[in-house]
């Protein structure tokens, strides 16, 4: 049955749902090398723009409550550190790539005047909603960060969580930075994360995740290109509905890891000074090891 751009399936009861479809029997399947039990899902690392367009729109619906909000929690007493250390001029800010928009929120609560761009229309209603329900004003836009601008620049921009991992060539992170530089106020300050190879490559390598709550059962399978240095990770959720029915949805995203030299260049040539580069959630500088790093970088007071 197709509703919504969803498969209803009948699933069992919750019960019985979890024994027919649970962590252990995909755990077993991946550790004895046995397909999944579930259709085998057709996975191209190559780029399809028509379908990347339609990331996250429906996986928004769980994407907080299937665990990645852990994430911001966590990026939110991180980013009070790092504004210690790496002062904006003012409290203007826009939250680029803002998902669910719990950072753009966090911001808001603390009288930031605060802007969120996203390019998934299911993300920003998610975000849209959580700010109604916490009250905050936030200036919400659906935009592609490789383009946008705002009414007026702003002292802080952030681009957190894997993010600018989805631009797949420099020339779309060149892109990305110099509207980044053109919408900061002199001074003003950039704070991105991004994956390193090594995440994409060892730690999500070709492996299946899988995340259960009581409404909600997502996998993820990833699949890495050596050739290409793209990481494919299909997303397939069962999303309970109010009738008991599961819904399911499945989206294809591509992440790739660009080299830390060529990150750094590429903010340079837009224009921006890099203050600091961190290993993500610490303060300690970048090795060989680092999964994820963390960049300050700022646009200077004068041209
Ligand atoms: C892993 S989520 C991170 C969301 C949020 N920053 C967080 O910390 O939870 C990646 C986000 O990047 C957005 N995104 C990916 N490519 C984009 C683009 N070209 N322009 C704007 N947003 C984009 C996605 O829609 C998604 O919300």
């Amino acid at each position: 049955m197709y509703r919504d751009g969803c498969d209803i399936y009948h699933l069992p009861s919750r019960a019985e749902y979890s024994t027919s479809i649970d962590s252990e029997q995909v755990l077993a399947c991946v550790d004895s090398g046995r397909p999944l039990p579930m259709a085998r899902l057709e996975m191209s690392p190559r780029c399809d723009y028509n379908r990347r367009m339609e990331i996250y729109d429906q996986y928004a619906q769980v994407y907080d409550d299937s665990g990645q909000i852990a994430f911001s929690l966590k990026m939110v007493p991180y980013l009070d550190e790092l504004l210690q250390l790496h002062q904006p001029p003012g409290r203007s800010m826009l939250d680029l790539a803002c998902g669910t928009g719990t950072v753009a929120c966090s911001f808001a609560v603390q009288g930031w005047e605060t802007y969120a761009i996203d390019r998934s229309s299911g993300m920003l209603s998610e975000a849209r909603a959580k700010a109604l329900q916490t009250g905050q004003d936030i200036a919400f836009s659906q935009q592609d960060m490789r383009d946008f601008a705002l009414p007026r620049p702003v002292d802080l921009i952030t681009c957190l969580y894997d993010s600018l991992n989805y631009l797949l060539s420099p020339d779309e992170l060149r892109k990305t930075f110099c509207c980044i530089h053109n919408t900061l106020t002199p001074g003003g300050v950039f704070i991105g994360d991004t994956n390193t190879q090594i995440t994409l490559e060892e730690i999500w390598g070709n492996n299946t995740f899988f995340v259960e709550s009581p409404d909600v059962a997502v996998v993820l399978r990833s699949s890495f290109e050596k050739l290409t240095g793209i990481s494919g990770v299909d997303i397939i959720g069962f999303v309970r509905q109010p009738d008991g029915r599961y819904a399911r949805f499945q989206e294809h995203h591509l992440e790739t890891a660009q080299d830390k030299d060529e990150i750094r260049r590429l903010l340079e040539g837009a224009g921006l000074v890099v203050e600091a580069v961190y290993e993500c959630f610490t303060l300690k500088p970048v090795n060989p090891k680092t999964r994820r790093i963390l960049w300050v970088a700022r646009k200077p007071e004068k041209p």
